[in-house]
């Protein structure tokens, strides 16, 4: 099963195909991961992407075509996978075509701005695991008691300028790809404000799990 998680930042993509790759018995495939890793391990493209990502800004896309590529041949992708956040352009979308990936299903997470800026201004980042927190008053999944505060991390793209910024690009460069999978009958809308667990029941008639 091939899967494409579309939808703004912060609209839980990353969280939703965490909590559902194991019942598909698929993997998940973040851009925004892969990218974040390679500025982390200071490659080449890592040095190419930093400065559009810290921006809120895409990073071109010839680079996360050539990446998306290079993690799709994988062989822990045969069985299928979650493209969560790519493709976010028509190009991007064209690209997969061209390379005879077919897509199952593009689930679209909506979600208003409001909702948005509060979560993504919460998100943390556990510097040991990696893991995923929020601290926003009742946000999820709240920090462990006790977890000292200097050990999460925001990220740059989750201050509010950048976050700005992304949802202008998103508004402009991955919005028309609704229309894009729409016309090709593959389009499913979650309403992406639901609690985890509901939002996970809603996707099981539609994926089938
Ligand atoms: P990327 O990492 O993909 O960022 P994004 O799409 O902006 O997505 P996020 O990771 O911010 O959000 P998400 O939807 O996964 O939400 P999450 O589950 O974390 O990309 C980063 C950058 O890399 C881009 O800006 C760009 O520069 C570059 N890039 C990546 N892919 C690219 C591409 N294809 N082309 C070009 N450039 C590319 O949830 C957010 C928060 O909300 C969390 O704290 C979570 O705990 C909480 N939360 C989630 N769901 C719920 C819920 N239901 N209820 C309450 N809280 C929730």
């Amino acid at each position: 099963m091939k899967l494409v998680f579309l939808g703004p930042p912060g609209a839980g993509k990353g969280t939703v195909a965490n909590a559902v790759i194991s019942a598909l018995g698929i993997v998940q495939i973040s851009t925004g991961d892969l990218l974040r890793e390679a500025v982390k391990q200071g490659t080449d493209l890592g040095r190419k992407a930093k400065a559009f990502m810290d921006a809120g800004a895409l990073v071109p896309d010839d680079l996360v075509i050539n990446l998306l590529k290079e993690r799709i041949s994988k062989p822990d992708c045969a069985k299928g996978f979650i493209l969560d956040g790519f493709p976010r352009t028509i190009p991007q979308a064209e690209a997969l075509e061209k390379a005879g990936v077919g897509i199952d299903k593009v689930v679209n997470f909506v979600l208003a701005d409001s909702v948005i800026i509060r979560r993504l201004s919460g998100r943390r980042i556990h510097r040991q695991t990696g893991k995923i927190y929020n601290v926003n008053p009742g946000g999820y999944p709240a920090p462990p008691q006790g977890m000292a505060e200097s050990d999460l991390i925001q990220r740059d793209d989750d201050k509010p300028e950048a976050i700005r910024n992304r949802l202008a690009v998103y508004a402009r460069q991955t919005q028309p790809l609704i229309a894009f999978y729409s016309s090709r009958g593959l389009l499913a809308d979650i309403n992406a404000a639901l609690e985890i667990d509901d939002i996970v029941g809603e996707l099981k008639p539609i994926l089938g799990f």
